[in-house]
């Protein structure tokens, strides 16, 4: 319907309640905002029915806002959940990002020239540089990076939106893309790290502050060293955070949501990093019998 805001307002609504039907005593450390700009899932409000166990959670109900308002694919509803203090508490402004699969892991620099990473790679990898797919969000800034990749001889991926599931993708086999690459949100970047945690994949990146104020909000929020490489580990610590994505709109990842009457069938993707187990989970629910969904949807109309 070309509405973002309202995509958006509807995910958070719908995610703020259901949340609050889990037996978790949950903090949002990601996700819509300070508390005076975002009424629901802002930084540091509790959700949850229980007062145990004390969970940190980081939340984007509308990944790729655009991409709903305009019917295009490939938009997700995302959360991680970890123990408290696990997930790096970053503020929505610009990271620079650079995210591979298992098999390069340990092959990645974020102050490498690009065509080294591509190099170390492909190596990896058993294969060429040309052979490369590499996932760029399609802005001006990233012009010279996408100059650079295509010197080394790569392919690229342009989106337009969306940069948790082409990194979530480059640790999934057969998936068709290598490495997300680039500057996009540090939120995003802290959930994406979240999953590739549970795919043995590897992320770094480091926060890209557009002026003074932003590097001030980052510091209130504990950052020390706005120029500091953040490591995977910096970004989710520990080996204990359950990622979980749903399709909203197809996408090459995850199917969209498809209506049938008052039944929704729904395709997610679940992984927790400690056991490695790794879920794609199509579900159907029937919303007439989710009495917190059905109060929503009474209130909506
Ligand atoms: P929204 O869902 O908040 O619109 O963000 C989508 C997104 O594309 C992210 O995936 C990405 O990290 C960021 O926006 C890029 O920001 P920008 O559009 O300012 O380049």
């Amino acid at each position: 319907r070309g509405q973002k805001e309202a995509a958006d307002g509807a995910a958070v609504d719908a995610m703020r309640t259901m949340l609050d039907s889990v037996n978790i005593r949950g903090t949002i450390v990601i996700g819509e905002g300070e508390r005076d700009e975002a009424p629901m899932l802002y930084i540091g409000e509790q959700v949850g029915c229980a007062t145990t166990p004390c969970v940190d959670i980081a939340v984007d109900p509308l990944e790729g806002t655009n991409l709903v308002a305009k019917g295009l694919p490939n938009s997700i509803a995302v959360l991680a959940v970890a123990e408290s203090g696990r997930l790096l508490h970053a503020p929505d402004i610009y990271m620079h990002k650079i995210a591979v699969g298992p098999a390069a892991v340990g092959c990645i620099d974020i102050d490498a020239p690009i065509k080294d990473n591509l190099q170390a790679i492909a190596k990896a990898t058993d294969r060429l540089v040309n052979d490369l797919t590499v996932v760029v969000l399609d802005r001006p800034r990233h012009a010279e990076m996408i100059r650079e990749i295509r010197q080394a001889g790569a392919r690229i991926k342009l989106i337009t939106d969306g940069d948790v599931a082409p990194a979530v993708a480059a640790a999934i086999p057969d998936s068709g893309v290598d490495m997300l690459l680039g500057i996009g949100g540090a939120p995003e970047g802290v959930l994406a790290a979240a999953a590739l945690k549970c795919l043995g994949g590897e992320m770094q990146a480091r926060f890209w502050p557009e002026n003074e104020e932003q590097t001030a909000r980052a510091q209130a929020m504990g950052v020390r060293d706005i120029r500091a490489i953040l490591t995977h580990e910096d970004l989710v610590h520990g080996n204990d955070v359950i990622f979980a994505a749903t399709g909203i709109t197809d996408g090459d990842l995850l199917r969209g949501v498809r209506y049938q009457g008052i039944k929704a069938r729904t395709h997610s993707l679940v992984m927790r990093s400690k056991t490695g187990t790794v879920r794609f989970i199509e579900a159907i629910h029937r919303l007439d019998l989710k009495p917190v969904l059905k109060d929503l949807l009474a209130r909506q109309e």
